[in-house]
């Protein structure tokens, strides 16, 4: 908790640390009712410093019980040091020194989830950012690079397993019951990498080969009841493994590699050398419990992770402010993974609509920052989707503008040049530079400059001449801290089509011959025009192929060029946008008639387009699935200048009525054949059974919308008679959100009578009823909230069923009355006490202020207020209530 006036850290600010540490040696002692560690630090001065006098050693330490400390053997008196909140000061007297500390945690009590602490039964810890404070005094920052030994001794009986990070080197039991394990990590890595877990766990094993030959050992531990759960990840995982080698050059480098499943955890999962802790919902996954979502987020999660060993351990950060470097680069693998293993365009499109349905709104949001951050007061509010999505989106222009081949030659530079060091993220774009003669001086704005580009495009053709011009106009709106901004280097991808459909050779003005048929531009001036020859008759533009640079596109295409692309395009990405941006306009128009109050009238040709996409056999289920979903109610809110929920929700539920009515029938048939195929097939968790389940799920969502009989007998077939949580979910979603209650009561009864054991299954049980738009819902999620399995305890359990409703229940939790905002700053407030972390990400909806009604502002404005007021704030929401309010 704050007691001082928060500090506000500045990247201008970095300095070298003055010492290092070259052993870290850690004793831990667990205990039901405390934890004692010992560590002993081999420390020197750092020689990069100036020389001179010795300066005072300031090492960090948080909420921990000092017992003792020595320097060089002799035990330090309390004058000796000085002790603040944070901080334990003394002064070396010479260039070489060793630290012994003795200090008591208390794991037990710990909710934040951040240092040590426990899990159901089990110890584990969370390191990263900074909660290695929270386990000894050390110096916890990414620069000072340690090799570590850890001993861990805990009760044999209850606590079998025994891990940290590394090596297994030595282990014994004692005569009172206890038992002990030594574990040596033979590479240097920050505190933030370490992990330590105490439990009582079982193991699937497997194993790969490298690419080099050697053996190494593959864990996945988890409690034993969810032994069974563990296949997806573990087969994850060896892909993952190969992936990297084949992709990057990249081997692995210790004898084994261990994934706990914990079932507290604030994130998704995290990368600890050699031994990765992960949010169960991250790791377990097998069909009767987990849908094809869960199995995909698994796959994608354990390349993440994985994946880190690289960018991120054997090349870690400097300081936070890069911490982008890591997550955006790794987010970037994970997506090239994802995309190898699956289907690559509708990897792309689930990527695009979750960035700019919400990192466009974080960048346009109070909370607006840099990729590379200039300053924060809680490094753990920077986890953001700029940092991770629109980092990532950074290095995917990077690879853009040098090609497949000249990105690898970066990287494998920069990972050659920069192994075993703490770096920046211009020395991640230096080596590109340097391995490809480029120059990224410009582009580097990307990571500078915060808030969404718009991109601003017109065309003219000039038929005498056969040329074909484009002008693009680029700005960038202000953000907190950035009145004004400098021109990025935006990689436009393009094609121009003709009128029979084909993709035209591209010949830009000064060129000798025509080269390709789909091209990127880097447009990097605020207003410029390329010229192309030869053009035969008038282009349709295909713009922004694979959205190859996160802005906002204008280009005034009409509702017939666009149905025009969405069947021609070349390029599949491109197809679907055009798909979205008819579906946009479309909703635009049904939103405006209902701020009227006009009767609601629909544009048709949004049918024939889809009635055409259903009727092609040939296409990709997965994309005609993606297709027929309407963009949602936050990505209209998202380009909505003031955003009316009502009127977006009301217009979306008539488009989706008026489709269901006009397209019955060819939906009724891709059902029942999709849903027939699903009867006779066994699950198998892979992109083209993926794609099926798709289709056929959106087709129920739409058929149910009927209220025919047959529709719902079919509906309850599916969710009583599938053998996967994928068609059984869906099943009861639209159910939950139909006016059947009988039929709906029933079905939510039975599946949380049959998954009540099943923690993660529950979560899936509330996150339908928190999304139920019907009105009546905070009502039902503030009853929900007494139901046995939930717990504010428990960030999964908060994120199903309160930040469901926040973030996806948008006609809800944005009532008239402020309700829905009283009950979330009431959540925040207590949490704020429980799990700072939590309790800030849960405050996101309430900065979204400025998008709404004066009625709404004030009344979340209000709530943000009360917050504030609150008492004792964590920096954490501190942080983002003050800025919210600035
Ligand atoms: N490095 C982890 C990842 O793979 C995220 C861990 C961040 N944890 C936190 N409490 N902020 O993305
Ligand atoms: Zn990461």
């Amino acid at each position: 908790m704050r007691t001082e006036q928060p500090k506000v850290i500045h990247l201008k600010d970095y300095q070298a640390p003055e010492y290092l540490i070259d052993e870290t040696h850690l004793t831990f002692e667990l205990y039901e009712d405390r934890t004692l560690v010992h560590a002993q630090l081999v420390m020197r001065r750092n020689p990069e410093r100036p020389a001179g006098k010795l300066p005072p050693l300031d090492l960090h330490g948080q909420e921990l019980e000092l017992l003792s400390i020595a320097l060089n053997d002799r035990e330090l008196a309390a004058g000796d040091y000085q002790l603040s909140e944070d901080c334990l000061t003394l002064q070396p007297d010479s260039d070489s020194f060793v630290i012994d500390s003795s200090v008591v945690i208390h794991p037990e009590t710990n909710t934040a989830l951040e240092g040590l602490y426990k899990s159901g039964s089990m110890f584990c810890t969370q390191c990263e950012a900074e909660g290695f404070r929270k386990i000894t005094y050390y110096l916890d920052r990414p620069d000072v690079m340690s090799k570590f030994t850890t001993t861990v001794s805990a009760e044999q009986k209850a606590y079998p397993v025994l891990l940290s990070n590394g090596n297994p080197i030595a282990s014994g039991s004692e005569d009172n019951g206890r038992h002990w394990a030594t574990w040596e990590d033979p590479f240097k890595k920050p505190a933030y990498l370490f992990a330590l877990v105490a439990g009582d766990l079982w193991a699937i094993e497997d194993s790969f080969t490298t690419m080099s030959g050697r053996d190494v050992a593959l864990r996945i531990y988890v409690e034993p009841e969810n032994v069974d759960k563990c296949q997806h990840a573990m087969d994850s995982l060896k892909k993952s493994m190969k992936w990297d080698e084949e992709a990057y050059g990249r081997e692995y480098d210790l004898d084994i590699f261990m994934i706990v499943a914990v079932n507290d955890f604030n994130m998704g999962a995290m990368e600890n050398k050699g031994l990765n802790i992960f949010n169960s919902s991250a790791v377990l996954a097998r069909a009767e419990t987990a849908t094809d979502a869960a199995h995909q987020r698994v796959e994608a999660i354990v390349g993440h992770e994985y994946f880190h060993n690289w960018s991120g351990n054997r090349v870690t950060c400097r300081d936070w402010f890069q911490l982008s470097l890591k997550e955006g680069f790794t987010v970037f693998r994970d997506s090239q993974f994802s995309a190898d293993m699956n289907s690559a365009t509708v990897k792309r499109v689930e990527d695009v609509a979750y960035l700019r349905t919400h990192q466009f709104a974080e960048d346009a949001g109070p909370m607006a920052h840099s990729v590379r951050p200039e300053s924060f007061i809680e490094i753990s509010n920077f986890y953001t989707l700029t940092v991770y999505e629109k980092g990532a989106e950074v290095v995917r222009m990077i690879q853009t503008l040098l090609g497949e081949e000249g990105f690898r030659k970066g990287s494998d530079l920069y990972f050659e040049r920069h192994d075993g060091q703490a770096v920046t993220v211009d020395d991640f774009v230096k080596a590109m530079e340097d391995a490809n003669g480029a120059d990224l001086t410009q582009f580097k704005r990307w990571y500078s400059q915060s808030g969404t580009p718009r991109l601003t495009v017109s065309e003219q053709y000039d038929e005498a001449a056969k040329t074909y011009s484009l002008t693009f106009r680029q700005s960038c709106p202000p953000t907190p801290g950035q009145p004004t901004k400098e021109p990025f280097v935006i990689p436009v991808k393009l094609g121009l089509l003709a009128a029979d459909g084909s993709d035209m050779p591209l010949r830009l003005q000064g060129e000798p011959q025509a080269a390709g048929t789909s091209r990127v531009l880097a447009v990097t001036e605020a207003e410029q025009t390329f010229t192309f020859v030869d053009v035969a008759e008038r282009p349709q533009p295909s713009l922004l192929r694979g959205f190859s640079a996160p802005v906002k596109l204008d280009y005034p295409y009409s509702r017939d060029q666009l149905m025009f692309l969405m069947q021609h395009d070349s390029d599949g990405f491109n197809r679907w946008e055009a798909g979205q941006q008819l579906s946009v306009q479309v909703l635009q128009e049904l939103i405006g008639q209902h701020q009227r109050g006009e009767a609601l009238a629909m544009d048709e040709r949004l049918i024939s387009a889809l009635r055409t996409l259903l009727q092609n056999d040939e296409l990709d289920a997965a994309m005609v699935a993606e297709m027929l979903s309407l963009p949602g109610e936050a990505y209209l809110t998202e380009i909505s200048e003031v955003a009316d929920i009502d009127a977006i929700h009301a217009a979306r539920e008539f488009a989706r009525k008026r489709i269901a009515d006009a397209l019955f029938e060819p939906l009724w048939q891709r059902y029942q054949a999709n849903r027939e195929t699903s009867r006779n097939t066994a699950y198998v968790a892979s992109a083209e059974h993926f794609a099926r389940r798709a289709l056929q799920n959106i087709a129920l969502s739409y058929l149910m919308l009927s209220e025919k009989a047959e529709v719902v007998a079919a509906c309850l077939e599916q969710f009583e008679q599938a053998d996967n949580m994928t068609e059984r979910l869906t099943a009861l979603a639209v159910l939950v959100n139909s006016p059947f209650e009988a039929e709906r009561d029933k079905t939510l009864q039975t599946f949380a009578e049959h998954f009540k054991d099943n923690p993660l299954v529950m979560d899936q049980w509330f996150s339908v009823q928190a999304g139920n738009p019907l009105p009546g819902g905070l009502e039902r999620v503030q009853t929900l909230m007494q139901h046995p399995a939930f717990t504010l305890k428990n960030p999964n359990k908060v994120r199903a069923l309160i930040g469901a409703f926040a973030n996806q229940n948008l006609v809800n939790f944005h009532r008239a009355d402020g309700a829905g905002y009283r009950f979330l700053a009431d959540q925040v407030i207590t949490l704020n006490a429980l799990n700072p972390q939590i309790a800030s990400r849960l405050l996101a909806p309430l900065t979204r202020w400025r998008k709404y009604d004066s009625a709404r502002q004030a009344l979340m404005k209000g709530e943000l207020e009360r917050i504030l007021a609150s008492g004792e704030l964590s920096s954490d929401v501190y942080e983002v209530v003050s800025k919210s309010l600035a």
